[in-house]
């Protein structure tokens, strides 16, 4: 319920993508958000009023001159009761309208009379998006403050391929969420690791770690909600990394380090969620480790380089933050992996309340002592995690 007790005042232009923002209203509804749809009279074409009654509970509103609207006042009332006005979708004839601060029907004059944002999430033919005066249009309103979500790339329903395509319902509600969380890290540069390890005996085995990446890519998406520029470096995990996020694959704990190096120096904070294996195989078996030896095979493991306290080591660091899943005394060793990594902030958790799961509960530890999380979802864990790093940053420089 990530927009609970929000306000949406949905307007729905004439496009096919229309069918698109009946799904919409069902996934802003289940969020908890309240649904009032306003559709253009194009697009009644594609998708009847009673289709969004149905779904958003409320009446649907059209006709600028409907005389059952008290005062005919319909294009204020709409979006001053909203927080915020969403266009999906938007077509290229609605686009250029809001640009040029025309009012000739009920969305685009409550467009005009909002005093809520506006968000647009335009949808139309790839030639159409691409044209000049479009591409004008848009300008326009971005630098009028109103927010572009997508367009899309891919299969057009004209059958043509290119950029105009709306964003899928979920990924327009994910930037809705999105929109609505503090901005304390904007044009910050933030770098990440998730997931475990995988450090190779042969082919086929290895040595990993029990990780699902889930915090690591909670902390990625809710710092890029707080306006940051996110890099997510990651082991072998099946989530799918959030929409704006930088994402580069590693499988070893070498690779790993590898790939922080890299930019390391360059960040402002850097998070090392993920669960690196401690140790590896000196050398991986060419060929699958077979049975008929006898015995059971000496695996002689080195030590794998510590990527944390290897960056906070760095000449300038970025601020560097660490977590530590530990089975038992986790403020006494989270407290000494602090010290012995020197990094201001380590956040810990026990391995019982969050390994794979949704929810997780956190402590955050830095010099002066211990900041409990109360127990919740992981993104929300994550985005107070943020709202504290950002706060440690604001101090630091
Ligand atoms: O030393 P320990 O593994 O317990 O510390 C955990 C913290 O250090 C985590 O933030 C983890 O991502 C990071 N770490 C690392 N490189 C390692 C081992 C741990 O960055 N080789």
């Amino acid at each position: 319920m990530e927009l609970n007790g929000k306000r949406v005042a949905l307007g729905v232009t004439g496009g096919i993508a229309a069918y698109k923002a009946a799904e919409l209203v069902r996934l802003l509804i289940k969020q908890g958000a309240s649904v009032q749809v306003t559709m253009t009279e194009a697009a009644t074409h594609f998708v009847t009023a009673v289709t969004f009654q149905a779904l958003s509970g409320q009446r649907v509103f059209s006709d600028q001159w409907d005389p059952r609207v008290a005062n005919n006042m319909a294009h204020i009332d709409l979006s001053r009761r909203a927080d915020v006005l969403l266009i999906a979708p938007a077509s290229a004839d609605f686009i250029a309208k809001v640009a040029h601060g025309l009012a000739d029907d009920l969305l685009s004059t409550l467009s005009l009379a909002r005093d809520c944002p506006l968000l647009v999430a335009p949808a139309m033919n790839r030639q159409m998006w691409e044209n000049p005066a479009t591409q004008r249009n848009v300008a326009t309103l971005r630098g009028d403050g109103v927010v572009i979500l997508g367009p899309d790339c891919g299969e057009q329903a004209c059958g043509e391929s290119g950029a105009g395509r709306m964003l899928e319902a979920a990924d327009i509600v994910d930037d809705l969420i999105a929109f609505f969380q503090p901005k304390p890290l904007i044009g910050k540069k933030l770098l990440l690791t998730a997931g475990p390890t995988f450090e190779a005996i042969d082919p086929v085995r290895g040595i990993t770690n029990l990780s699902s990446g889930k915090m690591g890519f909670a902390v990625a998406r809710a710092a890029r909600e707080a306006g940051a520029e996110v890099t997510l470096v990651c082991g072998p995990v099946s989530q799918e990394v959030p929409r704006g996020i930088r994402r580069i694959d590693v499988t070893s704990a070498l690779q790993m380090h590898a790939e922080v190096m890299k930019c390391a120096a360059s960040q402002d904070i850097f998070v090392a969620v993920a669960a690196v294996a401690d140790y590896r195989p000196k050398a991986a078996a060419p060929h699958k480790i077979k049975k008929d030896g006898g015995g059971a095979p000496a695996i002689e493991l080195v030590i794998n380089p510590d990527i944390l306290a290897e960056v906070a080591a760095l000449p300038a660091p970025p601020l560097c933050v660490g977590f530590a899943a530990e089975s038992r005394n986790l403020a006494d060793y989270a407290q000494k992996k602090r010290v012995a990594k020197k990094i201001p902030l380590i956040v810990g958790n026990l391995i019982d309340d969050g390994f794979g799961g949704d929810e997780n509960t956190l402590v955050l530890y830095d010099q002066s002592g211990a900041t409990p999380l109360p127990r919740g979802a992981k993104i929300e864990l994550a985005r107070a995690l943020v709202g504290h790093i950002a706060k440690l940053l604001a101090a630091h420089r």
